[in-house]
């Protein structure tokens, strides 16, 4: 982790500038393995374009940016809590890490592969200090870290990497990996359920919290690839749509927008809670790969 010092401009190195994007600056990035860009509200990657292939992320065009608004698609960085958090109770839902503007620590080349450091600090509204940094490296694959340290205070963390893939047709896709496995289902109260022995396809509005911490492959019928995601530090992997009826009651996204992603999103959450001790940390990632 690197330190934040007083406002240090950090190089940026060819391929990568600081430019701003929907009204707000972000880090926009283009080289011959992919292009990208990466918001510094919430350290918020909204693009991410390997070469030779269509975006792999999904972002909604209705959505808001700057002064603590959360971006509509891309990776939302969620944490310390997940979702209302455990109590149910949390003012701000996934957490204050996405709502605030971070600081680059670090941006270079690794061979091909653009890594760029971010920081979060002095923002936990909660005055015990606890300290976000996330490591993006960003090339034919894309690898993202989020470690989550708390300060002076003891603290319990959630932690998620939100992420909206963009696929041709929501209705169209089998998603691997999840087979036989637990989840709590949020559209039921929680409800404790069990995926069949078969790929997960998405028939309705979905929001399930499965214990599953290895590799889930996304395949994007319509779309011809399959999105592969291998996590790292998890415990759960959440499947999320909102379908019609949801998104219908979203401002920041179109009407019909739903069809056009699917969020898997490796996270620690429930109850795989941590409870971190001062100077103790979490971190969570994951590295996605497209197959065609
Ligand atoms: C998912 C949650 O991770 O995020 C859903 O499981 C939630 O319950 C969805 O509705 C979107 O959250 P938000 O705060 O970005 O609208």
């Amino acid at each position: 982790m690197s330190p934040v010092t007083e406002r240090t401009p950090v190089h940026l190195p060819s391929g990568v500038s600081l430019e701003q994007v929907n009204g707000t600056e972000a880090l926009v990035i283009n080289t011959p393995a992919a292009r990208a860009v990466l918001h510094l509200d919430g350290a918020h990657l909204t693009s991410w374009t390997p070469a030779g292939e269509q975006d792999v992320l999904w972002l909604s065009e209705l959505s808001e940016y700057g002064d603590g608004a959360a971006i509509r698609g891309g990776i939302p960085l969620v944490g310390p809590w997940f979702g209302p958090g455990r109590s149910g109770d949390k003012p701000v839902k996934h957490g204050w890490i996405r709502n605030h503007p971070w600081e680059l620590t670090e941006a270079s080349f690794d061979g091909k592969d653009v890594v760029l450091e971010l920081a979060l600090v002095d923002a936990d509204p909660s005055g015990g200090g606890l300290r976000a940094d996330a490591r993006f490296r960003i090339g034919a694959e894309l690898s993202v870290d989020l470690t989550l340290t708390a300060g002076a205070q003891e603290v319990e963390v959630e932690a998620a990497l939100h992420t909206y893939l963009a696929v041709a047709d929501v209705r169209e896709l089998r998603i691997h990996g999840l087979q036989g496995a637990d989840y709590l289902d949020n559209t039921q109260g929680l409800a404790e359920d069990r995926q069949e022995d078969t790929a997960l396809e998405l028939t309705g509005p979905t929001d399930r919290i499965y214990s599953v911490n290895s590799e889930v492959r996304i395949e994007d019928v319509a779309g011809g690839r399959s999105i592969v995601s291998c996590p790292r530090g998890t415990a759960k992997t959440v499947v999320w749509n909102p379908w019609p009826e949801l998104a219908a009651g979203m401002a920041d996204m179109p009407d019909d927008a739903w069809t056009s992603f699917v969020c898997v999103e490796p996270a620690v959450a429930k109850e795989s809670a941590q409870v971190l001790r001062s100077g103790g940390a979490l971190t969570i990632g994951v590295t996605y790969r497209v197959e065609r």
